[in-house]
């Protein structure tokens, strides 16, 4: 099929974006339809009168976003349900009205490529964020705790517990929230759930008759668009800075659900200001809204005073806090909880029981014994020197090879952000050829994070070095030297 373009050489817009910004609204507007071939990028250069490398950049970049796929020699072919089909974007402005509830078969997995279970080859050296140190898990230990209590107390995995949780896990949870967030709960606030995945379901379930629209970070975090994009009510994306969610930038109307990430924003890393948190906080009262604030990976900052998290300074009124295990101890425990203002705790709970009648007993009584013991706190203070250390290499790596590199949000968690230099390619395009090297980096809109512009400036590439050896820190950071050198 021939593809009408219109370009302008005048135009600020780079080239290869007007190319893949028109190529892309071709495709959303149906008139590309799966599996039909773009034409080779040669012949389309020779049609727009431009060079075939412009062609090829734009290509790449619908590639490495999922609205194409090479099929060996034979080109370049249309996806069967590109990623943001399935929202009407009103273009220039900052409301999204979803439209038919999205086939989530099309959207991206929130498990890495090549995680078991996950699919697809997983790059070798791979800075897939927020995954924890393989070997960080405290292995010994668990299987000490796991075969004392299946001695002791079997009558447990014959019955039913709490729907909210173990009464001992959500004490130890309480406990270390207070000390460690700041956040004064007792343990009939919370609720344990299967990961931080679940937590954000059970809070937007809970809340979803009280909300008119809902308020996310742009970019935000993958699995919670994944929510909030099927839920059938308005979205409004609120940019993020340097300091976290734009708070000026809020709607006012009132009875809004917003999820927000405070302590590290996912992806960009920043952290917001303490005006920005109290900011937020008063909008929350002033339009009668409600807060989810996932606290992902608060367990691990390196540089600065720890902050208190924003249900810490909101005294229990309109924060619901998503916790997680996942990234302290391990995904695979699949633990996380909620904690609700004391009004909600009721409706959670018959909530969290219509939905799964609660947790598997053992392993919810292996980390409330591991907490109560001082492992957890000890596991902790191991992990954040070794993830310091992963941190300090690869901000040292990036730095000298890369000629002082700009990086930001890595004073905590588990992944930062290498803000690329003027006149490198952008971050989609570094995300593909690393690729081919068997490096995985990720673009904001990508891995496990989504952007609703992605026409929107590329040059943010994010690396998760937790799961990474500072020999393959280095090993990957001198391989992109090598793709890069002939680049730049
Ligand atoms: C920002 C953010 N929130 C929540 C989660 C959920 O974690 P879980 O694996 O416990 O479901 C993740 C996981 O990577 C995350 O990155």
């Amino acid at each position: 099929m021939e593809l009408t373009l219109t370009l302008d050489a005048k135009s600020a817009k780079p080239l290869q974006a007007q190319v893949f910004d028109q190529v892309r609204e071709i495709i959303l507007d149906g008139q590309l339809k799966a599996g039909m071939a773009l034409p080779p990028s040669r012949l389309m250069a020779e049609r727009l009168g431009i060079s075939r490398n412009t062609v090829i950049t734009a290509y790449e970049r619908l590639a490495a976003e999922g609205y194409v796929r090479a099929r060996g020699t034979a080109g370049l072919f249309v996806e069967p349900i590109p990623p943001d089909s399935l929202l009407l974007i009103q273009r220039g402005g900052q409301t999204l009205t979803n439209g038919p509830v999205p086939d989530e078969s099309s959207e991206p997995l929130l498990c890495f490529a090549g995680s078991p279970g996950g699919g697809g080859d997983r790059p070798e050296l791979d800075f897939w964020v927020g995954r924890s140190d393989p070997v960080g898990f405290p292995l010994r230990i668990w299987r000490r705790t796991v075969n004392r209590l299946l001695s002791d107390e079997t009558a447990y995995l014959t019955d039913y517990c709490d729907p909210a949780g173990l009464p001992e896990l959500r004490v130890a949870i309480s406990t270390h929230l207070r000390r460690a967030r700041g956040v004064s709960v007792t343990e009939d606030q919370i609720i344990v759930t299967t990961g931080g995945q679940d937590a954000l379901n059970l809070v937007f379930n809970l809340l979803k008759s009280h909300t008119r629209q809902l308020c996310i970070e742009n970019p935000c975090y993958l699995g919670a668009s994944l929510i909030f994009r099927s839920a059938g009510l308005t979205i409004h994306p609120v940019p993020v800075d340097g300091e976290g969610l734009r708070t000026d930038l809020l709607p006012r109307e009132r009875g809004s659900l917003l999820y927000v990430t405070p302590s590290h924003q996912f992806p960009t890393g920043a952290i917001m200001t303490l005006t920005r948190r109290l900011d937020l906080l008063r909008w929350a009262e002033e339009t009668d809204s409600f807060i989810i604030e996932d606290d992902y990976d608060s367990d691990f900052r390196y540089d600065g005073p720890p902050l208190t998290a924003l249900a810490g300074l909101d005294g229990g009124r309109r924060v619901f806090y998503a916790g997680t295990f996942s990234k302290s101890v391990g995904a695979g425990l699949r633990i996380g909880f909620a904690t609700v203002p004391r009004m909600f705790w009721g409706e959670a709970r018959m909530l969290k029981a219509r939905m799964s009648n609660g947790q598997a007993w053992l392993e919810q009584a292996a980390l409330a014994a591991f907490i109560d013991e001082g492992h957890f706190d000890r596991h902790l203070r191991r992990l954040r020197q070794v993830y310091k250390a992963r941190r300090d290499c690869l901000v040292e790596a990036l730095k000298r090879t890369f000629d002082g590199a700009v990086i930001i949000g890595g004073e905590s968690g588990l992944h930062l952000v290498w803000q690329l230099p003027v006149g490198f390619p952008s971050a989609r395009q570094i995300q593909v050829m690393a690729r081919e090297r068997g490096i995985g980096v990720y673009a904001l809109s990508s891995g496990a994070a989504y952007d609703f512009d992605p026409g929107a400036e590329d040059n943010m590439l994010v690396f998760g070095y937790s799961s990474l050896t500072e020999t393959q820190i280095g090993d990957a950071v001198e391989r992109l030297r090598l793709m890069l050198d002939g680049l730049v």
